[in-house]
Parts: structure tokens; C-alpha cells; sequence
């Protein structure tokens, strides 16, 4: 009904992986597929982003030039300068071409200490700095299985958006990916992920109005595949993905940008 009206992006999460040698190689593969799927779908394809680790992303820039693929960042820091002993600020990424970047990861929360509060404040600090910020939220196994999956995201979305402006949180991306989806092989069911994303978007209609809500791109992320794909971007409140481990295979990550390219 209204998948129209917002982009479908799918983008790559390559966590801790790749070198800037072979972060160069990847995208060497990449561009040409990229530009296939794009020719057999009137020329143009969905939005395309790699998010790629620190020290790839100034190799990253220079390698996608002249392609449609975008780069972006896997995490920024709130401020932006400062005593912040290695951190990487929002202009810092700005400068050298960085697009996106990924706030909230479910690694960062659990891992390194990420709560509600601070990816509220790297939110606005890459809206600030004029980066698109992928935020990203999701339920862990037990609060699924506890019924409270609701609760969790509704909170999660709440907060990473409190004191943004209308304006502000048209331009923020956001990739539901529950926690005991990702890198398990263990996909959420193309419902699971609707219901989610559908949930998402009554939040975000409750905080900001329809049109706001109906224009936000929603991913779902969480072993997402070739094989998978097109049954869940093909959801009505699924518009596109966030993709790990098969974002690192040139082949089936352009299988899944045709699963969205075909599916808008
Ligand atoms: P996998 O696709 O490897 O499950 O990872 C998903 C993810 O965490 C993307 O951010």
C-alpha cells in the first residue's frame, strides 16, 4: 500500500571483517553486479550501502566512486571532538565521504555497553553532522519467548527518538533485527518480520503522523540470504535489509539486492 512512498535500501554490515586490500577486492566485485541488476530494472536499483569497519572506509569512498554504492560507517561517537580516546566522530566520518552509519547495533549493546541513551545521542549526533544514521533495534531470544517483543521495541524506537524533530526522523533508516536472528542461520519468519516492522512504523506514526511514518525505511535484519530475500522484503512494511555474513559474498549479496530491486 504504501511501500511507494520510501526507498528500499539494502545494506551490508561487514562487522569486523575485511581489510582495506580486500575491502578494494569486494567492491571491485561488487560494482559491476550491482550495475547488472540496476540495468534490468530500468536503471535503476535499490539504495546500496557497505558498512564497513574503520580503517576500510577511506578505501571503501575511493573504490565506490563513480558507482551507485554508498559507504557507511558501523558506529560514531556522541561527540563531536574531544578526550574521547579512539573514538570516531560523526564529521570526522562526514568528511571523507561516509554516508550512513550503523547506531545500535545489537553487538554494540551487548557487547560494549550501548544502551537506549547513547544511541539517542549518536543519533542526533550523525543527523547533526548530515549522516544517515541506520539505527537499530530488536528483541532478544527471551524477551521473545517471554511475549515481550512488543515492550522491547516500542521502547528501543521511543527512545533513540526522543528530541528529534519530525524533520530530523524522516531521514533516519531503521533496521529491526531480532537478536536471536543474527548470525544463527535462524531466520525470522517473513511474518515475524512484518509484524515487527509494522509495529515500528504505528510508533513512529504515534511519535510523528502518518506521512512521517508511511516514508521511513524499515530493514529487517537477521540471517538474511540469497535464498531468503524476496519473501521478506516482499512484506509490506519490509523495505530492504541489514546483511551480515552474506554481505561478504559478492554473488549473494547481489542476489539479495535483486530480491529488493524486483520486490519495489
Ligand atoms: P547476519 O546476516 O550474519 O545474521 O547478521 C545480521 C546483522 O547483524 C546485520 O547487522
Amino acid at each position: 500500500m504504501k511501500k511507494e512512498l520510501r526507498k528500499a535500501i539494502i545494506a551490508g554490515n561487514w562487522k569486523m571483517n575485511k581489510t582495506p586490500v580486500k575491502t578494494k577486492t569486494l567492491i571491485a566485485e561488487l560494482i559491476p553486479l550491482v550495475k547488472e541488476v540496476a540495468s534490468q530494472n530500468s536503471g535503476s536499483a535499490c539504495e546500496v550501502v557497505i558498512c564497513v569497519p574503520f580503517t576500510s572506509l577511506a578505501t571503501a569512498v575511493e573504490a565506490v566512486y563513480g558507482s551507485s554504492i554508498k559507504v557507511g560507517a558501523q558506529n560514531v561517537h556522541f561527540e563531536a571532538s574531544g578526550a574521547f580516546t579512539g573514538e570516531i566522530s560523526a564529521p570526522m566520518l562526514k568528511e571523507i565521504g561516509v554516508e550512513y552509519v550503523i547506531i545500535g547495533h545489537s553487538e554494540r549493546r551487548q557487547y560494549f555497553g550501548e544502551t537506549d541513551e547513547t544511541v539517542n545521542k549518536r543519533t542526533k549526533a550523525a543527523l547533526t553532522a548530515g549522516l544517515i544514521p541506520i539505527v537499530c533495534v530488536g528483541e532478544l531470544l527471551w524477551e521473545r519467548e517471554a511475549d515481550i517483543t512488543e515492550e522491547v521495541v516500542s521502547r528501543q524506537i521511543k527512545l533513540a527518538f526522543a528530541g528529534i524533530s519530525s524533520s530530523d526522523a524522516a531521514k533516519v533508516v531503521i533496521a529491526y533485527e531480532p537478536v536471536w536472528a543474527i548470525g544463527t542461520g535462524k531466520t525470522a519468519t517473513a511474518e515475524q518480520a512484518q509484524d515487527a516492522c509494522k509495529l515500528i512504523r504505528d510508533r513512529l506514526t504515534a511519535l510523528y503522523g502518518k506521512s512521517v511514518a508511511d516514508s521511513i525505511t524499515v530493514q529487517y535484519g537477521g540471517s538474511m540470504n540469497a535464498v531468503n530475500a524476496a519473501e521478506l522484503v516482499a512484506k509490506e512494511d519490509v523495505d530492504g535489509g541489514l546483511i551480515g555474513g552474506a554481505s561478504l559474498k559478492a554473488e549473494d549479496f547481489t542476489e539479495i539486492i535483486k530480491a529488493a530491486s524486483d520486490g519495489q
